[in-house]
């Protein structure tokens, strides 16, 4: 009769050909031969004509991105060969460890180009495998635990930069599609991920919407993979590349670089900045290289692939149990990671206060595993509003002890649990106490052990007693069995009960027992300080120690004389003051004394130099402070004596905080900028004292920057 359904049937083949390679070139190439407009106006034709003939729509159409009937559940779907993880370098040394390994095992020279590897970006995306039998797209699975996955086909299919058919194209000059050499069966492996601007989009419309917000872009593609309804899949922004091969056949790879420019050329998405075949140090200069050029990427990644680029070489040195030998992840610094709460717990500290922790499931922040963090306080857990079972975003920056700083909304699950304050110490068990006017809570058990701990802790430390290799774990110990009560109980320690202790011989303990003989005399700021009494850091001992040259003018001294000290709050005042009259602390320290501390007096006129017979070589060159504790170096030049004023909201500890950490190094924290202060601390919402500051010229940092200065002490 007619031949119309030949015609349709051209006409038909001709679009999804036409529409393939203009996705192709459009999501792969990211180089689009005709506008978004005429793309549209291609598709609806040809999804009009596959409406009206079903029978001629194939299952590579390119009308096949937008979804199919949901799914009930994921089937599961174990791996041929396991989807192995990588190992982790987070240093040089680490990567040069695993180079050196890498040449012994294959009896290769280290120096030189020996030994050349492929690296790539280390994509944050989700691992997905992809099955092609005949060249068509059938499976598309996730990693799952490397061993068993879940099948995800219909979703990935939405994937535009996914081919549904494999098609040799020519990846010079590229707009023709020519099927050749396409192997018989192929898994490639590779990363689902979502470009920054795509997911700012998304979240956008989220919140527009009212939903939950995604923590970050690795989340977003995971949720979005794990859509039942591939029509939600197919509204998400997702895209992939490829670096990875299971099982292959029809074809064959003799280098990473040569695997990765077939799949290219077979139109699959390759990351444009692999690098391949280099020896071990460009592996260093590219690494530096793409840690600057990462925040300006367009997606994120968290790393580089390293890879032995030679196959045989691959295949010699095998695979562990979870990860191959021939390729490693070098890792950037995070700056922050998720993890999960596993518990909220509470610790109690030198001076009683009861700061609850989070216990954290072990993550890697910056090189380093962190287990817990600090949720300082009960105001700051409500204000964040973390339970145990949360997902967190956490921060490590510089030093700083890491910090819990979101919780991920939408990863609750309902089974969370909020957090109690107890109302009993949980060392001591005595009632404990809400401090006026503080957000801390306190054991104020003075015989409390946590405490005691703590405080022993801190009077041996480098800038007190600095009685060398008594360490954390000892006093733990001396502590729980009894063995000492009180500072001055340090002094009547033998080697024979410290040889006693778990992991401790006759020599260390010699070696202690020589430290606290040695420790005895100490100058009156150092003995001050060690006493560890509340708003007495370095700084406020050593004023004390330049007004009061003796340690029986400080124990006489009234509160309203010391409070006349610049640089002396009437809160220190106070503390001090309150010490010093408590009959326990008078024993204390008469104990102390007869025990063999010997205090040393601030000589007259040299006040804030050296102490008199000093036999400590940081005290007579006219830098009393330098050489002790965190303060070492020329860094923490920059901030002693030096005036700051803080204002505003820190995100990243509270004002009081970052004021008793400025104090300890040295510098003057006073409440209002004057043409005498040197920085002016500028956190969230500061008003007129950073309005001050500019008209005074007063140099303005912000917290960042303040945590840079405290970082380098
Ligand atoms: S190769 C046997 N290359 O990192 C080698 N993995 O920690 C297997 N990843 O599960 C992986 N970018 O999700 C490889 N260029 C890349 C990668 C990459 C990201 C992910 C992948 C894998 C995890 C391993």
């Amino acid at each position: 009769m007619s031949n119309l359904p030949s015609k349709i049937e051209k006409e038909i083949s001709a679009l999804q050909e036409e529409l393939t390679r203009h996705n192709y070139h459009y999501h792969v190439l990211d180089d689009p031969l005709i506008s978004d407009a005429e793309y549209d106006r291609k598709m609806a034709r040809l999804l009009e004509l596959e409406t009206a003939y079903p029978h001629l729509s194939t299952p590579d159409s390119p009308t096949k991105r937008v979804g199919a009937p949901p799914l009930e559940i994921f089937e599961n779907a174990p791996h041929t060969t396991p989807m192995l993880g990588l190992d982790n370098a987070f240093s040089d040394s680490d990567l040069e460890a695993f180079h050196l390994r890498t040449a012994k095992f294959l009896k290769c020279n280290p120096e030189g180009d020996d030994i050349l590897y492929t690296v790539e970006p280390k994509l944050d995306g989700v691992a997905v495998e992809l099955t092609y039998e005949d060249g068509l797209l059938t499976r598309a699975t996730t990693r799952g635990d490397g061993f068993i996955g879940e099948v995800i086909t219909e979703n990935v299919r939405t994937i535009r930069s996914v081919p549904l058919k494999l098609a040799s194209v020519d990846v010079g000059a590229s707009n023709i599609l020519v099927e050749v050499e396409i192997p018989s069966f192929l898994e490639v492996r590779g990363e689902v991920i979502i470009n920054r601007k795509d997911f700012e989009r998304l979240n956008r419309m989220r919140l527009e919407k009212d939903e939950s917000l995604f923590a970050n872009p690795r989340n977003a593609a995971a949720g979005s993979l794990r859509q039942l309804d591939s029509k939600i899949t197919a509204s998400r922004p997702l895209s992939m590349f490829v670096y990875g091969v299971g099982i292959h056949e029809g074809c064959d790879f003799t280098s990473h670089g040569q695997m990765l420019r077939s799949f290219a050329s077979w139109g699959m998405p390759i990351n444009p900045l692999v690098k391949e075949l280099i020896p071990i140090d460009e592996v260093i200069t590219y690494y530096r290289e793409l840690e600057k050029k990462r925040e300006s990427l367009p997606y994120e990644i968290d790393g580089m692939v390293v890879k032995v680029d030679d196959i045989t070489r691959q295949k010699f040195l095998g695979e562990k149990a979870r990860s191959p030998r021939w390729a490693i992840a070098w890792k950037f610094q995070a700056v922050e990671t998720m993890t999960v709460v596993n518990d909220i717990i509470v610790q109690v500290g030198r001076t009683g206060s009861l700061t609850p922790v989070a216990v954290l499931e072990p993550v890697n922040v910056g090189g380093v595993t962190v287990s817990r963090a600090t949720l300082h306080n009960m105001d700051e857990i409500e204000r964040k509003d973390v339970r145990v079972g949360d997902t967190v975003v956490v921060i490590r920056a510089g030093d700083v002890i890491p910090k819990v700083v979101k919780v991920i909304d939408a990863n609750r699950t309902g089974n969370e649990k909020r957090f109690v304050m107890p109302k009993n110490c949980p060392v001591c068990g005595s009632t404990v106490h809400r401090v006026a006017d503080e957000a801390a809570i306190k054991c104020i058990n003075a015989s409390c052990r946590a405490q005691l701990k703590e405080r022993i802790k801190h009077f041996v430390s480098k800038a007190a007693f600095d009685v060398d290799g008594l360490g954390k774990k000892l006093v733990e110990q001396l502590v729980d069995r009894e063995i000492i009560h009180s500072f001055a109980d340090l002094y009547t320690l033998d080697q024979v009960t410290l040889a006693a202790m778990e992991r401790m011989g006759k020599k260390s303990a010699a070696n202690i027992i020589a430290a606290l003989e040695k420790s005895k005399t100490i100058p009156l700021k150092r003995f001050i300080y060690a006493l560890g009494i509340d708003h007495t850091g370095e700084s406020a001992a050593l004023l004390l120690s330049q007004h009061y040259p003796t340690l029986d003018l400080i124990m006489d001294a009234t509160r309203e004389e010391m409070e006349t000290i610049d640089g002396i709050g009437p809160k220190t005042a106070g503390a001090v003051h309150d010490f010093f009259k408590h009959s326990d602390n008078q024993v204390l320290i008469e104990q102390l004394i007869a025990n063999g501390i010997a205090v040393q007096s601030v000589e007259k006129n040299s006040a804030d130099r050296g102490h008199s017979q000093s036999q400590f070589s940081d005290n007579g060159d006219g830098h009393g402070e330098k050489g002790q504790g965190r303060q070492d170096g020329q860094d923490g030049e920059t901030i002693r004596g030096k005036k700051f004023v803080l204002t505003g909201t820190l995100s990243q500890m509270t004002r009081s905080e970052a004021k008793e950490k400025l104090i300890e190094a040295g510098a003057k924290v006073t409440g209002s900028v004057s043409s005498k202060t040197d920085y002016l601390v500028a956190g969230e919402a500061a008003g007129s004292k950073l309005t001050k500051a500019e008209s005074l010229g007063v140099k303005v940092i912000n917290e960042e920057e303040l945590l840079d200065m405290i970082g380098a002490w």
